[in-house]
């Protein structure tokens, strides 16, 4: 088998192991998915200051990313379905994360429920929270994720209505799965995947099924996910929710410094600058682009995080650099979880680590929180 050295390795190696329309689900971003390449593509666009002849030595990642103690600044990044590229994959990357000493962000959306992923870990971790009409299952949600112990709310802004993904139409992936010969091929040429997922309870949405009112099942769960996604929802919002919560809340998916702005008087701990991974709008700026504006806007009044296009230790690096306390990842580990379930998280993380460490290294610094702007050379062929 060939070697796996970088984040493109694992990817390569879930496209030959998890069946195809998962795999595409993870791969891909809204129509001509312009955003979900920028944010790969602009992160190329930064260049580094290297120094030499200096003392390199007892170097650490470690740092603490809203008060909690974190081994480096990578985040696992909530995303929905994560069980589908490999059975009971919410728990396995949770482990993994645990392991690691990084948070793990448990989706609304997510295959494996908050009961069941906090049975299999010991620490905290933490709960991501879309925002839907029925506001008693909302509440019933928070419940449950206090419940769980869980240590940070991510409350997910950005998804009102949902971003066209062509690939995800094309495949015919939808809730309940209408599994038709094209998909049943699919799985069979994937026996590995179908035999760990055949022998798991864990193939619903364990957070929605059986709790929310009317989705005893899965085939009553695609009407109602449909209508309810709350179009109304405002920055008032946050008051209630904050109220129910009573921990710290994460605001994902800012991605402008006026809404930067009602982030900060909301009063949330820390904000995600996020375009949800290039899914929802469409042309919209990168995540590492926007970065620099918004830091500049809100950096001394509220902790800011970044998530989106996130490939390599130097990826971590530049927004770092550029002002971002910590960071997510949410391809690169399912493409870990697909390629070889809780080891294949691992080994995302630990490429991530490695390069980081030697990255920062020869930029001549040895704490990850000694980091600035000085440590550019350029952005956009532009001298910081
Ligand atoms: C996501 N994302 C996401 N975000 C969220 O708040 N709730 C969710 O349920 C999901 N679901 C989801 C599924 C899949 C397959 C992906 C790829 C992404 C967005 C996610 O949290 C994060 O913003 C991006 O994944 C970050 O970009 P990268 O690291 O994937 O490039």
């Amino acid at each position: 088998m060939a070697p796996i050295l970088e984040i493109s390795d694992l990817k390569e190696r879930a496209r030959r192991r998890v069946p195809k329309m998962f795999f595409d689900y993870a791969d891909s971003g809204s129509w001509t998915e312009s955003t979900y390449q920028a944010n790969e593509s602009d992160f190329a666009k930064i260049k580094l200051r290297q120094r030499i002849a200096v003392d390199m030595t007892n170097r650490t990642l470690a740092t603490k990313m809203i008060g909690q103690d974190v081994s480096m600044p990578v985040a696992l990044a909530p995303t929905g379905l994560t069980g589908m590229q490999h059975a009971d994959g919410e728990i396995l990357a949770a482990q993994a994360a645990e392991e690691f000493g990084v948070p793990f962000t448990l989706s609304t959306m997510s295959i494996c429920s908050i009961e069941a992923v906090a049975a299999k870990t010991t620490k905290p971790f933490w709960f991501q929270l879309y925002v839907m009409k029925d506001r008693d299952f909302i509440n019933s949600l928070i419940d449950r994720a206090k419940n769980a112990g869980c240590s940070a709310l991510v409350l997910t802004f950005d998804l009102q209505i949902l971003g066209q993904r062509h690939k995800d139409l094309r495949n015919g992936l939808s809730a309940p799965p209408k599994f038709t010969p094209k998909h049943i091929w699919q799985m069979a040429t994937r026996p590995m995947w179908c035999m760990k997922m055949l022998t798991t309870p864990n193939r619903t949405f364990g957070n929605i099924v059986g709790h929310a009112k009317g989705v005893g099942d899965l085939s009553s769960l695609s009407s109602w996910t449909a209508e309810q996604f709350d179009p109304r929802l405002s920055w008032d919002d946050i008051e209630w929710i904050k109220k129910q919560w009573g921990g710290p809340l994460i605001l994902k998916g800012i991605l402008d410094k006026e809404d930067a702005r009602h982030a900060v008087d909301s009063g949330c701990d820390a904000i995600i600058v996020s375009n949800h991974g290039g899914r929802q709008l469409d042309g919209a700026p990168s995540s590492i682009e926007i970065l620099p504006e918004i830091v500049d806007e809100v950096g001394d009044k509220v902790e800011i995080h970044i998530d989106g296009g996130i490939r390599s230790g130097q990826d971590v690096l530049k927004a770092i650099c550029l002002g971002a306390k910590g960071t997510y990842i949410g391809r690169p580990f399912l493409y870990g979880l697909g390629a070889g379930g809780k080891q294949g998280v691992t080994q995302s993380l630990e490429i991530l680590q490695k390069e980081l460490d030697t990255t920062m290294a020869l930029c001549g610094r040895r704490d990850l929180n000694t980091l600035n702007r000085d440590n550019l050379y350029s952005i956009n062929g532009v001298k910081v």
